[in-house]
């Protein structure tokens, strides 16, 4: 059996910079033809030179072959202080901006600290009227179970003050969240592959798992059962958003564990035997593609990428990080990216 998916996306990304995107950039590029790339590097991706200067880093380490055919597509951290003219200047060059509570996650420390509508005003009015979608890591400080259902509130105030403002809820984990997305015309989401496989039991129900740690930390089988009925019944505003976030082994696998799961290079071969099992496999493509497509009004380069249902072992080991499933076997395998 096989399946051909035409111009699959990654919706959040994480490629970090230096040594690190060496390695993991041109294995997104492999299978997926366009990626939102998330901007919390160190300093964080505020200006546009900074913006410009990342995105020629993330092509130069690419192969010629792959370099016309995958687009990432950039992001901004968010800061409140962003003008009109601003944003009318990085428009053309920006397909999103990434709003992150202060120190909620991996290098979050300029996020922000409080969802004041009059205050932010300004500039989500401006990011509504010229349709720059705003992605949000919604969680609060709360108990860490509760952060992220506490948090959709934020959403929904955010929602209703700007009508014209799509906001993405980024990596959702929970049915609250689920529940939210068809409450308001301007809600989305997006949802990994490790919150549609695995509750917080394989995380920490056992030995503890590092490579499985990462925010916002998986939920309770209630809440994976509400993302995968959107998730695997095309739902139209739910998009597949790897987080894949890779860190070192060494941190990784240390006291204080860095958060992230490393699943690029894994994904779409996970995806397909999961919508296998489940047959719905006729899905897939909307979830990989066509749902983010028309969310954010973008045409990616034309790619096929064709999967079998033939085992795949998953490598122990890209350079320095630990991928879901390392050393084990999936039952789906990637043929070819044309
Ligand atoms: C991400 C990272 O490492 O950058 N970590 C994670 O656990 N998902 C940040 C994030 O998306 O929260
Ligand atoms: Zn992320």
């Amino acid at each position: 059996m096989t399946l051909t998916l035409t111009s699959p996306l990654d919706m959040h990304l994480h490629l970090r910079d230096g040594e690190m995107l060496q390695t993991v950039a041109p294995l997104t590029a492999q299978h997926f033809s366009g990626a939102i790339i998330m901007p919390n590097l160190l300093p964080p991706i505020v200006t546009k030179e900074a913006l410009l200067a990342y995105r020629e880093r993330i092509l130069s380490t690419l192969p010629d072959t792959n370099i016309s055919s995958f687009t990432p597509l950039m992001t901004l951290f968010f800061r409140p202080d962003y003008s009109r003219e601003f944003l009318e200047e990085i428009h053309p060059d920006l397909a999103a901006i990434k709003l992150y509570p202060a120190g909620i996650t991996t290098n979050s420390e300029g996020g922000l600290s409080g969802f004041d509508v009059e205050e932010l005003s300004p500039v989500l009015t401006a990011m509504g009227d010229l349709g720059i979608p705003l992605c949000i890591h919604g969680e609060t400080n709360g108990f860490v179970m509760d952060r992220e259902a506490e948090f959709v509130p934020v959403y929904e105030k955010l929602a209703a003050a700007f009508p014209d403002l799509k906001i993405i809820m980024e990596h959702i984990t929970t049915a609250a969240s689920v529940a939210a997305l068809d409450r308001f015309d301007n809600l989305y989401a997006t949802i990994t592959l490790h919150h549609l496989l695995i509750t917080l039991d394989d995380v920490a129900g056992g030995m503890l798992q590092p490579h499985l740690f990462c925010k916002p930390i998986a939920k309770r089988y209630e809440d994976r059962e509400a993302l995968l009925q959107v998730a695997l019944n095309a739902h139209p505003k739910v998009m597949f958003g790897s987080d894949s976030a890779p860190h070192p082994q060494d941190a990784k696998e240390c006291p204080g564990c860095a958060a992230g799961v490393f699943t690029a290079p894994i994904a779409l071969q996970a995806l397909a035997a999961l919508f296998d099992k489940y047959d719905k496999l006729d899905n897939l493509q909307a979830f990989v593609n066509t749902n983010a497509c028309c969310i954010y009004g973008i045409t990616p380069p034309r790619t096929t990428v064709t999967l079998k249902k033939q085992p795949f072992t998953v490598p122990v080991k890209y350079g320095e990080v630990v991928p879901m499933f390392a050393g084990q076997e999936i039952g789906w395998s990637i043929t070819t990216k044309f």
